[in-house]
């Protein structure tokens, strides 16, 4: 029986893929720069199957989530999956299941890790099957998983990936192993998916000059990372999700997905920011929950925010393993 079995992990976008060019197949507006979180992961078995149509089903194993994939969601997945086999030439019909390790009713997208899970799985297959030149070539790989969802592109790259235009590269930052905490503000499904918020970000009168905002920020954030100026990058990434937030905040119609809840959240971030002129970065996606990343020398207030964020709200935390590398 051919059958692999693959994983890949979830990333968190600092500077953020937000607006597509149209017809392009998830060609961005603006180069985005993302943290790879190895803790959040998607696995997706591939087995060959008889008979002439795909197929997913849920993975069913103690040690992961159980996912539920509306019939929507199946079909864009098996939709990724022929147009790989397309690329690759492939006949055969497929059984795919997938399941997260990380639960699914917290609210955390999970479609990069899935659609870069699928891309690994189906590259691995179609190696054994049909061999290709450039079959095993991460950016190729890249740019494949970004035609099934922009933002998985970037989790072939850890633990810093960079996305200019068809493909994610590894980006060379010295601050890894970085501790994770996701305050998981609302855990209901989000009105607005995040392909309607791609074209709707673009009827917004911020929408103009929005490119160029964000590669200013991501050429600053670069430099401010790699010189260790921390309250530069935070400063840099605070403003970058605020300016998406705002742009779906001013989209015609509007939407938001900031909640009394992240509100909350983010003014007592600002807080302990005040008291002791450091703390993590700061950042959300399109939804209500807050990511939080702090260096591996920040333990204590890594500690520190899990514990006070757990009083009011459920809270992933991840510990980064220390960096002994130098
Ligand atoms: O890959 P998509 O279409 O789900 O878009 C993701 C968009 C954001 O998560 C909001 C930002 C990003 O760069 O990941």
């Amino acid at each position: 029986m051919n059958q692999v079995l693959v994983s890949a992990p979830s990333n968190i976008a600092l500077i953020k893929y937000m607006g597509k060019i149209e017809g392009t197949g998830n060609k961005p507006t603006n180069g985005s720069l993302s943290y790879t979180l190895e803790n959040l992961k998607t696995f997706v078995r591939l087995t060959e199957i008889a008979g002439s149509e795909d197929q997913w089903k849920p993975l069913v194993r103690d040690d992961l989530e159980k996912i539920e994939l509306s019939e929507k969601g199946q079909q864009r997945f098996l939709k990724h999956l022929q147009n790989l086999k397309q690329k690759w030439g492939i006949n055969q019909s497929f059984l795919v299941e997938s399941a997260n390790n990380f639960p699914s009713d917290c609210g955390l997208a999970s479609s990069a890790s899935s659609f870069a899970a699928l891309t690994l799985a189906a590259a691995e297959m179609f190696q054994k099957l049909h061999p290709q030149p450039w079959g095993a070539d991460k950016k190729v790989l890249s740019e494949l998983s970004r035609q099934g969802s922009g933002s998985s592109c970037r989790s072939l790259f850890s633990p810093w990936a960079l996305w200019q235009a068809e493909y994610a590269e590894p980006m060379s930052i010295p601050q890894t192993h970085l501790h994770h905490i996701v305050v998981v503000v609302e855990d209901s499904k989000k009105e607005v998916s995040s392909s309607e918020a791609h074209k709707l970000v673009t009827t917004s009168p911020r929408f103009t000059g929005r490119p160029e905002r964000a590669e200013l920020r991501l050429k600053d954030l670069v430099q401010a990372l790699c010189w260790n100026d921390w309250h530069m990058a935070r400063q840099i990434v605070w403003d970058e999700f605020m300016d998406m937030h705002r742009l779906f905040e001013t989209s015609v119609p509007a939407f938001s997905y900031m909640t009394s809840g992240s509100k909350k959240v983010l003014e007592d971030c600002q807080g302990f920011w005040s008291k002791w002129q450091d703390g993590p970065l700061v950042t959300m996606d399109a939804g209500a929950n807050v990511h939080m990343l702090f260096r591996n020398d920040q333990k204590k207030s890594f500690e520190t925010y899990r514990e006070h964020f757990k009083k009011d709200f459920k809270v992933l935390a991840f510990e980064g393993v220390k960096d002994n590398v130098h």
